[in-house]
């Protein structure tokens, strides 16, 4: 067994040391907000916080958060900044993307509350959109930060 802590709750689950954070989240919590898109660590559709900081779950082991915090889509509350700028800027298109825009987009501002244009091209670089909505990720990322556009 391997004690998790995901969106502030305990949970204690049975899995190979080994096993994708990914696949935990999603078949044994049903935390199924956090997407598989390459499954390599390439595409950003996985991305949580481990600790505050985007980790890529298709490819952490889940013996690696051992006594650390997880946080989902599903763990940032509904008023928060970016969902709220994320809504309104009409940022998603199929969405599939989104989830691990947002987590990523959260870890930026975790560490820069007020980011660059280039903290933000870099952080999200590695976030891919089939459906190209990086403009107004950029636009909801900077209302979201209090840049521009109110929250
Ligand atoms: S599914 Fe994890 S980075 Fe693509
Ligand atoms: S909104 Fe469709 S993949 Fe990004």
């Amino acid at each position: 067994m391997i004690s998790l802590t995901v969106n502030g709750k305990k949970y204690q689950v049975d899995a190979a040391p080994d096993s994708k954070l990914l696949w935990v989240l999603r078949e044994q919590l049903g935390l199924t907000g956090t997407k598989f898109g390459c499954g390599e660590g390439m595409c950003g559709a996985c991305t949580v916080l481990v600790d505050g900081k985007a980790r890529r779950s298709c490819v952490t082991p889940v013996s690696a958060v051992k006594g650390k915090k997880v946080v989902t889509i599903e763990g940032l509350p509904e008023s928060h900044p970016l969902k709220l700028a994320w809504i309104a800027e009409q940022v998603p298109q199929c969405g599939y993307c989104q989830p691990g825009q947002i987590m990523q987009a959260a870890a930026l501002l975790n560490e820069h509350p007020k980011p660059t244009e280039s903290e933000i091209d870099s952080a999200m670089s590695g976030c891919l959109c089939r459906c190209g909505t990086y403009q107004r990720v950029k636009i909801a990322i900077n209302r979201a930060a209090g840049k521009g556009k109110k929250p």
